[in-house]
């Protein structure tokens, strides 16, 4: 076995354990990343790409926000499409300024793992059977896997950033977490095209089919998602069957506009929420997806993360820099009170949008009052506004 010993072994390279990374790097602070896939595995994934302003401004202070402000594209406002008509909830003027960036979390990830890898910075990738050690007493450290021989990582700390099917809140001793679950009773059937979008905006239609929403990554490359059943498959789907069940969905400007192409990424993904508490236990500290998951409705899922990784950093550098725990003992209780608020918002905007089987003509009926009470109301907007564009992160 080899040994080697960092500061902060950090586990996961997605979005929370890249941005850590750099966060901490960009204050003296020696990290190594263990990744269980390989970079090209990571940047395969097609997640969402609503970025909130405290978003922004962390890629910003890690030095990698210069290709998101050239190519991203800021929005003022998104519609809702219901009874075949769309309303604009300006979320500009109810947030006094706020905007939303769209900008794909792959491209996110790749510009967090060009700066690390232009630094030259540790990131082990293929790391396998990463095993965490000793979190709980006086030292801590991780032992994994790579190039056939058993690794083993000394470190202070641990930052676990991997995931919701990670290893590091399976590690918790059993008892010592409190986890909570709500699944919702269908998916989203999700597909990536070269063709323009709809509209300048995103879209989120409660149709009587289904919920659809129609969202972009640039002027030239959509991401559209379909309501669909849990036992669905993609591969059922054809384009045309797609694009067709789209149009339904949609308001009669909406699916006139609507440009169809082939699609170049096509699957399903479950909707569930999940939080994880506490979100520390000793040297390990969960992050992103690893302690709490949303259902994708209020593009929230990358936007805790980055909220995670503002307080573990700030945390870190408090200890190593200040001598301070107070904000390592504080990390959780911080995090979590931003995970629920977000988690209450995305299942609101869930609940609001699709259609559930077993609430019969009553549910429907109260989502229209709903529908029609917010679009409405400058105080409904205003609170769905607040939320869309990111409630402040806590001093
Ligand atoms: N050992 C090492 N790495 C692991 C392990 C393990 N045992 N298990 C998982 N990983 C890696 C995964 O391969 C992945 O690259 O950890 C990383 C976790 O990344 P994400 O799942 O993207 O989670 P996170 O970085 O918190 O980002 C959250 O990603 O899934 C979306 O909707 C989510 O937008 C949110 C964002
Ligand atoms: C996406 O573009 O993938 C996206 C946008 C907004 C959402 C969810 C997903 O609410």
């Amino acid at each position: 076995m080899t040994t080697r010993r960092t500061q902060v072994a950090i586990v996961g390279a997605g979005p929370s354990g890249l941005l850590l990374g750099q966060l901490l790097h960009k204050a003296g602070i020696d990290n190594v990343i263990l990744e269980r896939q390989s970079a090209d595995y990571v940047l395969g994934r097609i997640r969402a790409g609503v970025l909130e302003q405290t978003t922004m401004d962390l890629l910003d202070a890690a030095g990698v926000g210069a290709r998101m402000h050239a190519e991203g594209l800021r929005h003022d406002g998104v519609e809702l499409s219901f009874d075949g008509q769309r309303h604009r909830i300006d979320l500009h003027g109810l947030t006094g300024g706020k905007q939303v960036m769209v900008y794909g979390q792959t491209e996110v990830t790749r510009d967090l793992m060009a700066a690390r890898e232009a630094e030259g910075l540790a990131t082990v990738y293929d790391a396998k059977d990463v095993a965490l050690q000793g979190f709980d007493g006086a030292t801590s450290a991780v032992t994994y896997r790579h190039g056939g021989v058993t690794h083993e990582l000394q470190c202070d700390y641990i930052a676990g950033c991997d995931g919701y099917h990670g290893a590091s809140r399976a590690s918790v001793p059993d008892g010592a977490l409190k986890t909570h679950e709500r699944i919702y009773p269908f998916g989203w059937l999700g597909v990536l095209a070269d063709t323009p979008p709809v509209s300048h905006e995103l879209i989120y239609s409660n149709h009587e089919r289904g919920f659809a929403l129609c969202s972009m990554r640039s002027a030239t490359r959509t991401r559209y998602y379909l309501q669909c059943p849990l036992d669905d498959k993609a591969e059922r789907w054809s384009d045309d069957a797609f694009w067709d069940e789209l149009r339904r969905r949609l308001d009669p400007e909406a699916a006139e506009s609507l440009v169809t192409g082939p699609a170049i990424e096509k699957s399903i993904a479950p909707l569930r929420s999940f939080v994880a508490e506490p979100m520390r236990f000793g040297r390990l500290f969960l992050a992103g997806d690893a302690a709490h998951i949303v259902p994708p409705t209020g593009a929230k899922g990358l936007n805790l993360a980055a909220s995670d990784v503002h307080y573990l950093s700030r945390a870190l550098i408090e200890h190593y820099a200040e001598r301070s725990d107070a904000g390592i003992r504080a990390y959780s209780d911080s995090c979590l009170r931003r995970v629920w608020k977000a988690s209450r918002f995305s299942w609101w905007f869930t609940s609001l949008m699709h259609q559930f089987p077993d609430t019969g003509a009553i549910g429907h009926q109260l989502q229209r009052a709903e529908l029609d009470y917010l679009v409405n109301s400058r105080a409904a907007s205003t609170a769905m506004a607040e939320n869309y564009v990111g409630l402040p992160l806590a001093t």
